[in-house]
């Protein structure tokens, strides 16, 4: 009898290398203010438009923000190693692909087709340089899918966001963008930290998904718990759960 291999734990700590010293000292300078910026869309806006993409990413690296690793692990990995094994062929489309973490991982993991979409200029430049995405677009979700791009609507098995979901970033309308996005029947994989995923919580991104999937639009196909954040730091930043989700385009 073959044994099935138990399920790779989700990874714990962002594996980015750390960056070099300039780069390493000025995103030390940036955590302190971490807080503060992703307390409202503008301050997070601006800090996307302006912070340098490496700066950014060692940012990331020094608060621990280990999703996009969940979420691409999800993606590629085997169904016995906890993942969902998506064809190397599916059409992907990431949204908030910021400097293209998620591609980086998925291409390596031999991903080709997969498009990006993000409000922030700066990190789309990165993105596009990094040549791991077939095209990417500046757009902002969120904003009715009236506004949503006919091109991108109902074309994709896959639909990842990484590190989206929470205060400053996406509106949860921003679900309606990713379910319009799925072909029926494709998968939408993503994550938030828990404190987010509560029926209440001003943001309403639990009361939208369970609305979607009452009305039959989604099906929620698992749940996984991973921590994400440093024991040195406070508020977002803590040591902190985080929820990954994986849902399917029903209608
Ligand atoms: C924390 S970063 C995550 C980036 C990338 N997914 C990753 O895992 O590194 C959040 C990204 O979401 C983008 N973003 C936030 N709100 C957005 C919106 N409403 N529409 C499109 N992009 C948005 C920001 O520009 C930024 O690139």
């Amino acid at each position: 009898m073959q044994l099935e291999k138990p399920a790779d734990p989700l990874p714990l700590r962002c594996p980015l290398e750390p960056a070099s010293k300039d780069v390493n000292d000025e995103a030390l300078r940036h955590v302190p203010h971490m807080n503060d910026i992703y307390s409202s869309e503008e301050k997070c806006i601006q800090w996307y438009g302006s912070v340098s993409p490496a700066v950014y990413e060692e940012t990331m690296r020094l608060v621990n923000f280990c999703d996009p690793y969940n979420i691409a692990a999800q993606v590629h990995n085997k169904q016995i190693d906890g993942g969902i094994n998506l064809p190397r062929t599916a059409k992907i489309l990431d949204i908030g692909c910021g400097t293209g973490l998620v591609a980086r991982i998925l291409s390596r993991e031999g991903f080709k087709d997969i498009t990006g979409v993000d409000a922030s200029a700066n990190f789309l430049k990165i993105a596009a340089g990094d040549g791991n995405y077939k095209s990417l677009h500046e757009l902002f979700l969120g904003r009715g899918i009236e506004v949503f791009k006919e091109e991108i609507k109902e074309n994709f098995d896959c639909v990842t966001a990484s590190g989206v979901f929470l205060s400053g970033h996406m509106p949860k309308d921003a679900l309606d963008d990713a379910h319009a996005a799925l072909n029926k029947g494709g998968i939408f994989v993503t994550a938030m930290r828990e404190i987010y995923w509560e029926n209440g919580n001003s943001h309403g991104y639990k009361d939208k998904l369970d609305d979607m999937i009452e009305k039959g639009k989604f099906e929620l196909l698992k749940t996984a718990q991973f921590m994400r954040g440093e024991e040195h730091l406070t508020g977002l930043f803590a040591p902190l759960p985080s929820i990954l989700l994986v849902l399917r385009r029903v209608d």
